[in-house]
């Protein structure tokens, strides 16, 4: 059984502050221990008896209270990690200051853990040169900023600076914590190893049109590429994510790109690798695609009992990268293949890096019961000369942080 952490989520006066509910409540159904503190302004928006409920813990508030403990300083001395979430303006601003004149500012000074925050605003705040300036402050001192997203406000108006969904801000605050707090090791430094790099992330399968509605596609659902994302948002990189078709839901906050099929994402990788600085192949990339499409419905009528079908083979993204790779580009590709047997798998992957020209591949075995869709992975990662860098067996989470610890 998993050692519970302390996680503190910090509660500021926004309309978002509804949400924070699902994010403490992620944390408490995770196995870890959650403690609220919320501003005075975020009890106006969401209940205490919610929050106490949810977190299974007292929500602490007043800086007044519990002073023979020395509360305002024990909740952050005792926190393996705090998030603000929803953070406004006026929170990020006091942030930046290390302003304490409420429970949350003490708490925060007070820790040494990682922080997580996530924006919540009008676009108007949220551009102002004031938050412009404190958001550039917070990042420099190694804060993990999720969001915010772009989309619907509070009012009947749209644009940057929508909270990020719960589940992503979940996610790469575990991230965060997972490497602050790795299992069985002294606490590593939490500042953001990657901060400001260029990753370039494909994931999904790609799906090759043979009509208007069939297609031929693959059983890849984007569960690791989108691991690969917020573990490099949360390391502080500069994400951009190619997405063919996921099952699971795209983090608002990474700079994506919707394709569908390989020549999509040919087109699509080809134009953002001009300034990505690394490259991550972990798309399931059709190998053939129909010669042609059909602009109306296939009728069973017009063809009868057998079809024939006509492919051609689709250029191989990743090799096409590596052939044009630009000075200092780093390129990591993925080999899924139904080998079980090891020796047979690692052949396999040590022919296939040859082939493509890529500094690291991440071989798994994929089928039914493993790589796709699972929320597991175990891999084994080759370098150029087919020797073996790494394995990994664990959550896609930390099979992703283990491939980008490849990035020197
Ligand atoms: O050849 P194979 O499909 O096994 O290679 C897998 C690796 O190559 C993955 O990184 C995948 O994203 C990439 N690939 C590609 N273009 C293709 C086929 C695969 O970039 N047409």
């Amino acid at each position: 059984m998993k050692t519970p952490r302390t996680i503190v989520v910090g509660i500021t006066g926004g309309i978002a502050a509804y949400k924070a509910v699902n994010i403490v409540r992620a944390f408490v159904l995770n196995g870890d221990s959650v403690h609220v503190v919320a501003t005075p302004a975020a009890l106006r928006f969401v209940g205490k008896p919610t929050l106490e409920a949810i977190s299974r813990n007292p929500v602490h508030t007043d800086l007044y209270e519990g002073v023979a403990e020395v509360r305002h300083v024990a909740i952050g001395q005792g926190a393996d990690l705090i998030v603000v979430a929803p953070a406004t303006a006026n929170s990020i601003a006091k942030l930046a200051a290390g302003l304490a004149d409420d429970l949350l500012g003490n708490t925060i000074l007070a820790s040494t853990a990682p922080l997580v925050i996530a924006p919540a605003m009008h676009t108007e705040m949220w551009n102002n040169p004031a938050t412009v300036a404190n958001i550039a402050v917070l990042r420099s001192r190694g804060i993990t900023i999720v969001g915010p997203g772009v989309g619907r406000l509070t009012g009947t108006d749209s644009g940057a600076g929508r909270m990020e969904e719960p589940d992503t801000i979940v996610a790469v605050a575990l991230a965060v914590l997972d490497r602050a707090t790795p299992a069985g090791e002294a606490a590593a430094s939490a500042v953001p190893d990657l901060a400001g790099r260029r990753v370039l992330i494909s994931a999904g399968g790609t799906r090759e049109p043979l009509d208007p509605v069939r297609f031929l596609g693959n059983r890849s659902s984007g569960m690791q590429g989108v691991a690969l994302a917020q573990a490099a948002l949360a390391r502080g990189a500069r994400v951009t994510f190619v997405a063919a078709n996921l099952e699971v839901p795209v983090p608002t906050s990474i700079t994506t790109v919707l394709v569908g099929s390989a020549l999509e994402m040919h087109e699509a990788m080809t134009r953002a690798a001009e300034t990505a600085e690394v490259i991550i192949m972990a798309a399931a990339v059709a190998d053939y695609r129909p010669r042609s499409v059909q602009v109306g419905k296939i009728k069973k009528e017009d063809v009868g009992d057998t079809l024939m079908l006509e492919l051609v083979k689709n250029p191989d993204i990743l090799a096409d990268l590596a052939a044009e790779r630009r000075p200092g580009q780093l390129i990591i590709g993925f080999a899924a293949e139904t080998e079980t047997d090891a020796d047979r798998l690692l052949a396999l992957g040590r022919a296939k890096i040859t082939r493509k020209g890529c500094d690291f591949l991440v071989v798994n075995r994929v089928g039914k019961d493993a790589g796709f869709g699972t929320e597991r992975n175990t891999v084994t990662v080759l370098d150029r000369r087919g020797v073996i860098v790494n394995e990994v067996s664990g959550s896609k989470m930390s099979v992703a942080n283990c491939i980008l610890d490849l990035i020197g």
